[in-house]
């Protein structure tokens, strides 16, 4: 493993933006994540866990410790089930699509709502990814770390987890655990879960394979590929990390009294990944940015909505952290006076 000094990091992430770490590595095992873990407390610095760089915005001045970048690879069959279920462990640096598309290919279902959600397999337990439906929370089986506090591995269960909307112990105590690779629990019964909106709606204008009604596992990787595409920036072609905020979680009476002033606003119950809902309403903060804040599609210098989604951000090339930050301010800004609703970014800041 060689550590590198001063390694621009804006090529590492999918904004494209973002100055040097002062330290960089890559590693490609567990024994190399504990040398760099050592590494970086040796030299008290700081350390930063990279994976695909899709949620991130790192500062124009970068850095100042050690970026690890982690490229654990390897797909495993680890526990062959009733042939209702199987257990694969996947290395944490293989990218998350890749999987999905194994997954898929190898007739296991439950991970084809999650396709083409860039990033790494290592990053997909830390906000809990979700989409169309599904969290990565329900078919993860353990999470296997190496514990930088006590610097042993460590085995973590789901509810070590906390699994929440985009949300997790990886998130609360963040910089303790390093994701080495997970346990996923997938299905063979080939059963699909398509009650979200946009897949009900594309299911029914496009027929089925089987001929029968019934959608398969591979059918609804294809939706969801193509519902993506058309809602949300080509990332070859734009600096994005999708989603920058998080959807608002309301309480029931604010819901309500937003709902007398926005009588289209969208809300749904939030459902934590334990199956109880408290009450609480989840709203689609695109929704507002949308329609009361008329911001879809909106730019100012390099930096704008996209103008098929206006909770994504995109920039243009050359575009600073500084201005994505100024700009996302400003349309929280605008939430806060039209909603009273203080708006939390998704996407992680590295600085
Ligand atoms: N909407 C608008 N205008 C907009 C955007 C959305 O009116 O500009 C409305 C839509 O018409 C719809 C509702 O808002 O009624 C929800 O929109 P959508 O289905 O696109 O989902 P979202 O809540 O905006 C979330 C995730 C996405 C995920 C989609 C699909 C978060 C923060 N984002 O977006 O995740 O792909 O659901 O499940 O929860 C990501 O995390 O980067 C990401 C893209």
């Amino acid at each position: 493993m060689k550590i590198q000094e001063n390694i621009p990091l804006a090529s590492y992430t999918t904004f494209k933006i973002g100055g040097p770490a002062r330290f960089f590595c890559i590693v490609t095992s567990v024994d190399e994540v504990k040398s760099a873990v050592i590494f970086a407390k040796e030299n008290s610095v700081p350390f930063f866990v990279l994976g695909g760089g899709s949620n991130l915005l790192v500062s124009d001045t970068g850095f100042p410790g050690l970026v690890i970048k982690v490229e654990i690879k390897g797909i495993e069959i680890k526990e062959v089930g009733n042939n209702e279920n199987e257990i694969i462990r996947v290395g944490a640096g293989e990218m998350w699509d890749d999987l999905v598309e194994y997954t898929v290919k190898n007739g296991w279902n439950g991970l084809e709502n999650l396709s083409a959600i860039p990033g790494t397999v290592g990053a997909a337990p830390v906000q809990n990814i979700g989409a169309y439906g599904t969290e990565v929370g329900y078919f993860i089986s353990v999470v296997n770390v190496f514990d930088t506090k006590e610097m042993k591995e460590v085995t973590m269960l789901p509810r070590d987890c906390h699994f929440g909307y985009r949300n997790s112990t990886f998130k609360h105590e963040k910089g303790r655990y390093v994701i080495t690779s997970v346990d996923f629990k997938l299905n063979k019964d080939g059963k699909v879960s398509i009650e979200y909106r946009d897949l009900k709606e594309y299911f029914s204008k496009v027929s089925t394979d089987r001929g029968n009604g019934e959608v398969t596992p591979s059918q609804v990787r294809e939706a969801v590929i193509d519902i993506r595409w058309n809602k949300l920036p080509d990332w070859n072609k734009w600096g994005t990390a999708g989603s920058f905020f998080k959807n608002p979680v309301i309480s029931k009476e604010k819901f309500d009294e937003l709902k007398t002033k926005y009588p289209a606003l969208p809300g749904f119950p939030e459902i934590s990944i334990g199956g109880k809902s408290d009450g609480q309403m989840k709203i689609p903060l695109g929704w507002i940015l949308d329609n009361v804040c008329k911001a879809k599609g909106v730019t100012s210098g390099g930096v704008g909505t996209y103008k098929n989604q206006a909770l994504v951000i995109v920039t243009k090339s050359g575009a600073t952290a500084k201005e994505v930050v100024d700009f996302t301010q400003g349309l929280m800004k605008q939430v806060k006076e039209a909603t009273g609703i203080t708006v939390e970014a998704e996407v992680e800041w590295v600085n």
